[in-house]
């Protein structure tokens, strides 16, 4: 009786930290669970349908907004997490991130987030955030500029709030990041190496300013020398021509695939953190599979945006489903 006793507390035991363990996954791991491929498909079921033929028309105009809107999921999602924070103008109580050190006179895209939110408050108001928003255009800009093509997990809700400080205090990997920094950064955002290598790849499409890369076409030795001189000869080395333009991709800055590895392969890589990808590091290796293996890169890519979109998002009851992505409602 007693054993009999002592064995069915024991069991009710176990069957509180099962369901203890339960509750843990389900709260702890439900901000990603949360997010679903299906989340509007009855509460908005021409999303997709209605974001997509704002871009095409945007992009055929100004391919370089593709990789704009790339970067904005980016970048608000390792600030604070994926919920279009990144899209709220300073407020007279706060000042968001829009200015924070590598955002500012950087970040773009805004005017066609406006108009695909205007398009989608048509068809069904007050029920897709913004932060779904720049998870659908990412994925939209991609494969309309020739990328991958996924199915986008939706369910984010949109912040209250945006934070300039946390912008600019070490969430957002600078590029004059090492391959050590970069791993770090990436990892601390539960990102691996891997993830880190593959979403380096954004950088086969968009523009980058001459400040961000003179050091490198002046200073560095790991470059293409004809390479750096034609680099050179738009971004001076002393004074002024800092927000003159050059793409990242120096083979086709407007189609997205797997270029960006193979000029790294050729010292042609633009920011000093990416040729640190390919630099006698851990990471050659892999960068060499990507510049061989268009199909690896993209298989990778993939996860890895489906990982990048599952940071923090606000879901159930918290934060909000915005009217204007600028402002709080
Ligand atoms: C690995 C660390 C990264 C660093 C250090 C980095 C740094 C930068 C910098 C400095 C620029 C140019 C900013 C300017 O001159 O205005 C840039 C542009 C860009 N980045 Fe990254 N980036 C990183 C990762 C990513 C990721 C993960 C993505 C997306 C998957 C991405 C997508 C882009 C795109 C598409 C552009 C061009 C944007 C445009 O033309 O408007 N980057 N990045
Ligand atoms: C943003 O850049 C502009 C132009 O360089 C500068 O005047 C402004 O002070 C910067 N803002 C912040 C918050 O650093
Ligand atoms: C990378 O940079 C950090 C400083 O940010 C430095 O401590 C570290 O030694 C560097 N790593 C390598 C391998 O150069
Ligand atoms: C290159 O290195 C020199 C010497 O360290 C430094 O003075 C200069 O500012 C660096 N950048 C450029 C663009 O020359």
């Amino acid at each position: 009786m007693a054993s009999y006793i002592s064995s069915s507390s024991l069991s009710t035991v176990n069957h509180v930290t099962v369901a203890l363990a339960l509750l843990l996954v389900v709260f702890t791991g439900s901000s990603s669970a949360k997010l679903s491929t299906g989340f509007y498909s009855k509460s908005c079921p021409k999303v997709f349908s209605t974001v997509r033929p704002v871009l095409i028309n945007a992009l055929s105009k100004a391919p370089r907004l593709g990789a704009s809107l790339l970067r904005l999921h980016f970048h608000d999602c390792f600030v604070n997490g994926c919920d279009g924070s990144v899209l709220l103008d300073d407020t007279a109580s706060t000042k968001g991130e829009k200015t924070a050190g590598p955002n500012n006179r950087s970040i773009r895209g805004f005017k066609v987030v406006d108009d695909i939110k205007t398009a989608v408050e048509k068809v069904c108001p007050g029920v897709v955030s913004c932060a779904d928003i720049l998870a659908i255009a990412a994925r939209d800009s991609v494969v309309i500029l020739g990328g991958p093509n996924w199915a986008v997990k939706v369910g984010r809700r949109d912040s209250k709030t945006a934070s300039f400080s946390d912008a600019n205090n070490g969430n957002l990997p600078p590029p004059t990041f090492n391959l050590t920094n970069l791993i770090s950064s990436f990892r601390a955002k539960g990102l691996s190496t891997q993830d880190m290598v593959a979403l380096s790849g954004g950088h086969t499409i968009g523009q980058t300013r001459c400040l961000t890369f003179r050091d490198r076409i002046y200073n560095e030795t790991n470059i293409d020398s004809s390479f750096a001189k034609l680099r050179q000869s738009t971004c001076p080395r002393n004074t002024g021509g800092r927000k003159n333009l050059a793409p990242l991709d120096i083979q086709t800055p407007n189609h997205f695939d797997n270029k960006y590895f193979k000029n790294l392969l050729g010292q042609k890589g633009l920011l000093h953190s990416d040729q640190e990808l390919y630099n006698g590091g851990s990471t050659d290796s892999l960068v060499k599979t990507y510049s061989n293996n268009p199909k690896t890169f993209s298989n990778d890519f993939i996860t890895a945006m489906i990982k990048m979109g599952d940071i923090e998002p606000l879901t159930g009851s918290s934060g909000e489903i915005r009217k204007n992505c600028r402002r709080a409602n």
